[in-house]
């Protein structure tokens, strides 16, 4: 998705893994603080070293109590986390605001909490987080005043249900049954692994707006380049580039 973005804009930079031992990480990001490197995403298990690792982190990633992005300004590393607002502004794209909104997040593991934080920034009403194990709920809502842990029941009726649970990773399981999804507005499926999981398309079958996983990966992916480069990119150009990915790697890309 970033290649796709330094390719359209003509910026002489690229995105690559760099693969690091968790022993390693430290010493690696030191390495490349002053370096031609503008930033790194970071992905498990280095999510809280790189919170440890940042001199600095953005109000909103002390909030969430994560980092997934770091950027490296004058020699400085600055940590921040995306995936909340990626959520939020998928759910924008779609015409969703939850500015007062009833929001249900499925799951409590970090995604869940990055996302009930970003929720509760944009003014949501009211945020429930449902999970399999209540003492993760209650730990994923700690500081959050309008949040409060709920039950499956709790879903129905519900503007926006978000699903930050890893159920439909990979398979046609849906982390709820199809009846408690009864006249919700919007169902987000952070999965994106199939695109359409079991979940969307019960949503969808309910009336409901389904929105798969890739849009809050580009959208969070939109707020990194706002982090390392200060531009707005046009998100379709990143969407379409995973798009391709995803096909080429035999997943069905239609929603
Ligand atoms: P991430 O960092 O992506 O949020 P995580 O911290 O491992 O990942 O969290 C995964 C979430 O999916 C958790 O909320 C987990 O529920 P528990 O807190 O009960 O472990 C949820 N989850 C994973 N497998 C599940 C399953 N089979 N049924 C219900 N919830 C599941």
């Amino acid at each position: 998705m970033h290649n796709a973005v330094f390719e359209r804009l003509g910026m002489e930079a690229t995105y690559g893994a760099l693969e690091v031992r968790p022993e390693q990480f430290r010493a690696t990001v030191e390495s490349l603080r002053r370096s031609d490197y503008v930033g790194l995403s970071v992905t498990m298990p280095h999510k809280d070293a790189a919170f440890d690792v940042a001199d600095e982190t953005s109000v909103h990633a002390r909030r969430v109590g994560a980092v997934n992005t770091l950027a490296f300004v004058d020699g400085r590393i600055i940590g921040h986390s995306t995936d909340g607002l990626g959520c939020i502004h998928a759910l924008r794209h779609h015409g969703i605001d939850v500015d007062g909104s009833r929001c249900v997040v499925l799951g409590a593991g970090g995604a869940a909490r990055s996302v009930i934080v970003a929720l509760e920034e944009a003014h949501a009403g009211e945020i429930v987080v449902v999970n399999r194990t209540y003492d993760k709920a209650l730990a994923a809502r700690e500081g959050i005043d309008r949040c409060r842990v709920g039950v499956e029941g709790d879903i129905a009726g519900a503007d926006v249900v978000v699903n930050c649970t890893s159920v439909g990773m990979g398979s046609a399981e849906s982390p709820i049954a199809r009846d408690a999804l009864h006249g919700v507005r919007c169902v987000l499926d952070a999965v994106y692994f199939p695109l359409r999981t079991a979940l969307l398309d019960d949503a969808v079958a309910e009336g409901a707006i389904g929105i798969d996983g890739l849009w809050m990966l580009v959208y969070q992916a939109v707020e990194q380049q706002r982090i390392w480069f200060h531009h707005d990119v046009e998100p379709a150009i990143m969407r379409d580039a995973a798009l391709a990915e995803l096909a080429r790697r035999g997943n069905d890309p239609t929603l």
